[in-house]
């Protein structure tokens, strides 16, 4: 189980770098994103809402929004990297994923805005995602892509993980990275602290 409480979400809020030097913010989705999300969804290009979603969608279905929506349900949780834009916050990117505490691991799925692609957000968003697995005590994270995925597969590639096949469908490949980080060394402050907190709400159900 996690040490998230529902209430304390809104406080882990990262900043990431764009190779531009843009500034991108990532955060939990909250319930008044649910639109805006949606639109985000639409407006990507068929091809990377088909890689996203292994399967041609046009929208997320209206349970599978909800699901997004509601952060923390079953330790699942989703995440939206966002740029003021002409002076709105616009999202640019989303990430959902999952810690599976049997495994000890963190699934994870990604997409990133087409007109921002190739800035380097998916590879700091990844690394973010890196960071969250970590605060869980995840000892490894993982994601399935098509094999035809080429950017993912890139990115994966040069973010320092390891590719197995999916031995369900003969078409992902599963990219799979250990985490071999103390909670103390974590990369990211705000995780760091996620990370201390849930050592110490352990430590004190010891006694
Ligand atoms: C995959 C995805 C998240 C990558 O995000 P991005 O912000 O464009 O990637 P970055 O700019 O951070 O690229 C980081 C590295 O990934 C690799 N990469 C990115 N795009 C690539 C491409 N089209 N071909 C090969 N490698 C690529 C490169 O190694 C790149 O490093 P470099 O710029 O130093 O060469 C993005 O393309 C996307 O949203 N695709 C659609 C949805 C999707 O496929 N999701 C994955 C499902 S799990």
């Amino acid at each position: 189980m996690t040490a998230l409480r529902p209430d304390d979400l809104k406080q882990y809020s990262d900043v990431l770098r764009a190779k531009n030097g843009s500034t991108v913010n990532v955060r939990f989705v909250e319930p008044r994103d649910r639109e805006e999300l949606q639109n985000y969804i639409r407006s990507l290009s068929s091809r990377s809402r088909y890689n996203r979603f292994l399967g041609a969608m046009s929208e997320l279905p209206k349970a599978e929004l909800e699901r997004f929506i509601h952060v923390g349900e079953a330790d699942r949780f989703t995440v939206v990297a966002t740029m003021t834009l002409d002076g709105f916050e616009t999202i640019v990117g989303e990430a959902r994923y999952a810690f599976h505490a049997d495994t000890s691991s963190v699934e994870f799925g990604l997409s990133i805005d087409d007109r921002w692609q190739g800035y380097g957000i998916g590879k700091a968003l990844l690394k973010n995602l890196e960071c969250r697995a970590a605060s869980f005590g995840a000892e490894r994270i993982f994601g399935d892509t098509l094999r035809s995925n080429e950017s993912m597969i890139g990115l994966a590639r040069k973010s320092g993980y390891a590719f197995t096949s999916n031995f369900d469908d003969w078409k992902l490949v599963r990219f799979v990275k250990e985490i071999h980080v103390e909670p103390q060394d974590i990369p990211c402050a705000s995780w760091r602290l996620a990370a201390a907190s849930r050592m110490a709400a352990m430590s004190s159900l010891a006694v």
